[in-house]
């Protein structure tokens, strides 16, 4: 046949004509006649503000524009309600991307020097940037993620511009993909820095940074609720949260699907815009618009934060506010917390928080302010696609409404809540460490925020016991969780603080102090049962659901204690939580690479003393066998064939025995595959350890093989005696 190659060329002909966005096959009809679409004017700020509608009793003022500032993608007040704003430049300044290698994002300071609630002054920290993403409040200066690299740069000398530029790690995301990349740098409460599209966490402590792996998560917009619990984004999926802190996973299963972790938050994904949205990527697919020409469900989610002010109504608190910039919109999606799990709901049902009329209000990211306002960084370019997905039919819409200029616009917005009172900028750098312990307890979440950040980066001791006492006897939780993690930032944390809060009724202090148990209990882990393992136990036995999950996640930290192990694999094998027996099987490292779920079943058929047989070949396994064969046990090209589902594994014990005890030597078939490698003899192990990691393999990543025990592994040795070579395929099979 002759016809296929010559439609293969055509096709392919076809798509380097179209735009990158474009689906090969796929037609772009236009779903919404030219006529009933309305033209998108540049607005003045005081315009735009005009075609905004939001609830009654709430308000938008005007913080910043142009030209103040331009292209606005992220900001951070300083201590001292200094406006940093990030601007991205660089994106799209074409329907190609031209100019996109052009170092020039910027970062502006910008102040309000007549105490007007309006910005007035901008001092440009930094420029030069390439693409710059993220920043984020270190000490005296800044975060600034620039794929791939991760600086922090200062301002030493007062005049407000940056002139010192310390690069702190190199592989921050990438240049290849502006969607999709890393960002994030939220300060959580535990004192790291998190990021999205990224697996890494960040600390500086001892005098250096360190990281920590942690599970892939995405897109655009990373924020806390009071109780630390990270929340965020990714375009068609509004809402989604860690319930509980995700390193747990991120060191020992990062792909692993943990019903608490990742947990979506929202299951609706409709969103009710104020406009028809003709100018969305896939507007020519029927189900991207509704009847009317409104946008349909959410596309480009991003900015996500938690309210934690004190200045909107009470009912409003810690609820979630999330753009959809191709909408022109803000959702409010509030949160309904039972027992531990987080649900959201649309609060305005069949509307939203926020829509506007203006085709250019991008609103990207959201964040709180010392005043307990919502601003809003609206990025105010009309094409917010990337190239690398860019429709030609999205382009043509662009174009013929003039969206892609100018690209010199730039707001930031505050909501606020009337009546609201005159706000003061705060001057928080200059408070002492007693003040600022004092801040704790405030009830706008940036306010508590600050004063920690200020407290762990001073490191001034002076203020543990007035932390200890706020720790042992506020009746704010939150001030309590405030002042336990500022005491763990500052390395002052105490067994008696961590015993005396592991009584606290409230279940996220019991959370906050069981993860502070933990270098409790690693430093007691060979000692006779401690008092703080005790309570964690107990915990883990009598808790609330919530709470026996952090036990077991913390527990699961704590490293060859045999007491410990039995007590988790018993409950892992009789709890009816499936949360529970999750966090546990984390803990106890019964996770299935293959599937990416939590293994349940596999121990079930084996007595205790085989689980106890099974959890120490574990340990062995990991020290001397993974490197070849991967934690994974799926192998690795040129270094050793898998042992998940491999046939030898399933066979014979007594040929396990053998290549354990002398090693074997290729060619050998795995799983259809030959090998051409050798195994070195691993006899030096001794028999109980042989015994402890067959049975480990014999039951991982799935496989219910029996049990092997000490006493078949000397019969075996004291067969061979001082045998020296390895094994070959052939003389193994002479074995039954
Ligand atoms: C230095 C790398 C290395 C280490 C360490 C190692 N192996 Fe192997 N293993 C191999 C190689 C290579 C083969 C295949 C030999 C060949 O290709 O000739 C193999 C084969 C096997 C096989 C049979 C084939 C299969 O995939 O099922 C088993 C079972 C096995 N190893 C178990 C273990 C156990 C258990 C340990 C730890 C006690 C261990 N290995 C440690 C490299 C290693």
């Amino acid at each position: 046949m002759m016809l296929r190659p010559i439609i293969l060329v055509l096709l392919s002909v076809g798509n380097l004509l179209a735009q990158n966005g474009d689906k090969p096959g796929e037609t772009q009809a236009v779903r919404i006649p030219a006529e009933k679409i309305p033209p998108a004017p540049v607005l003045t700020p005081a315009q735009a503000i005009k075609t905004f509608k939001v609830p009654a009793g709430f308000e938008v003022q005007l913080v910043a524009s142009e030209p103040l500032i331009q292209a606005p993608v992220a900001a951070q007040f300083d201590a001292d309600g200094r406006l940093f704003v990030l601007e991205m430049r660089g994106f799209m300044n074409t329907p190609d991307a031209a100019g996109e290698d052009q170092p020039n994002g910027q970062i502006a300071v910008l102040e309000d020097t007549n105490g007007d609630g309006t910005m007035d002054r901008r001092t440009t920290f930094l420029d030069g940037l390439l693409m710059p993403r993220t920043i984020s409040l270190f000490r005296d200066g800044l975060l600034v993620a620039e794929p791939p690299q991760l600086w922090f740069c200062r301002d030493t000398n007062g005049d407000g511009k940056a002139d010192e530029k310390v690069p702190l790690f190199n592989d921050y995301g990438d240049r290849k993909n502006p969607e999709h990349t890393a960002n994030g740098l939220v300060l959580a409460m535990d004192n790291w820095y998190y990021n999205l599209y990224h697996t890494w966490r960040y600390r500086f402590q001892g005098g250096h940074w360190d990281r920590e792996p942690i599970p892939n998560r995405v897109q655009w917009g990373m924020a806390q609720d009071d109780f630390g619990r990270l929340f965020f984004t990714s375009n068609s999926d509004l809402l989604r949260g860690d319930l509980f802190p995700s390193h747990y996973a991120g060191l020992r299963a990062p792909t692993a699907r943990l019903s608490f972790l990742n947990h979506p938050v929202a299951r609706d994904q409709s969103v009710w815009p104020g406009r028809i949205n003709p100018g969305v990527n896939r507007g020519y697919q029927p189900q991207t618009l509704r009847e009317d020409g409104r946008l349909s469900v959410f596309t480009a989610a991003c900015g996500t934060t938690i309210y934690r002010g004190d200045q909107f109504p009470e009912d409003v608190r810690n609820d979630a506010f999330v753009c959809e910039p191709s909408g022109n919109l803000i959702r409010r999606q509030a949160l309904h917390d039972t027992g531990g799990s987080v649900n959201g709901t649309n609060a305005y049902p069949q509307t939203e928080f926020l829509t506007s009329t203006d085709e250019r209000f991008r609103p990207v990211n959201l964040l709180n302010g010392p005043d307990g306002g919502l601003y809003i960084v609206d990025f105010a370019r009309g094409i917010i696609q990337h190239r690398i997905y860019l429709t030609s039919y999205l382009r043509k819409q662009a174009e013929s409404r003039g969206l892609q200029a100018p690209l010199d616009l730039g707001r930031i917005y505050r909501v606020v809540h009337r009546p609201s009172t005159a706000k003061h900028t705060p001057k928080m750098s200059g408070l002492s460490a007693a003040e600022l312990v004092a801040l704790l307890s405030h009830p706008n979440g940036w306010s508590r925020d600050t004063a920690q950040r200020l407290l762990v980066e001073r490191g001034d001791s002076s203020v543990v016991p007035a932390l200890e006492s706020l720790a042992r006897g506020s009746a704010d939780v939150r001030a309590k969780l405030h002042a336990l993690w500022t005491l763990e930032g500052l390395g002052r944390v105490s067994a008696s603080l961590v015993q005396a809060s592991l009584k606290d009724p409230h279940p996220q202090v019991h959370r906050t102090a069981l993860r502070l148990s933990e270098p409790v209990l690693r430093e007691t882990a060979d000692l006779k049962p401690s008092a703080t393992r005790s309570q964690v136990v107990n915990a883990l036995l009598n808790g609330s659901t919530e709470v026996r999950v952090q036990a077991a996640l913390s527990l699961g930290t704590l490293k060859n204690h045999k007491e410990v192990q039995t007590v988790m694999t018993e409950m892992h094998e009789t709890t009816g939580s499936e949360w529970v027996k999750q966090a546990l099987a984390l803990g106890l490292g019964l996770m299935d690479p293959q599937t990416n779920t939590v293994n349940v079943a596999q121990l079930s058929g084996l007595t205790a003393d085989e689980k106890k047989r099974f959890a120490a070949g574990k340990e062995i396994y990991m020290m001397a066998c993974a490197a070849c064969h991967q934690p994974h046990g799926l192998g690795q090209e040129g270094l050793a064939p898998p042992l998940s589902g491999s046939e030898w594994v399933a066979g014979s014990p007594d040929r396990l025995v053998r290549v354990v005890l002398h090693g074997l030597r290729g060619p050998i078939k795995v799983k259809g595959q030959t090998y051409q490698l050798e195994m070195p003899t691993m006899g030096i192990l001794e028999d109980e350890q042989i015994s402890q990691v067959l049975t480990y393999i014999r039951h991982e990543w799935g496989h219910t093989f029996s049990p092997v025990d000490a006493a078949a592994v000397k019969k075996i040795r004291d067969q061979h005696g001082t045998r020296e070579e390895a094994w070959t395929e052939t003389e193994l099979l002479r074995f039954k």
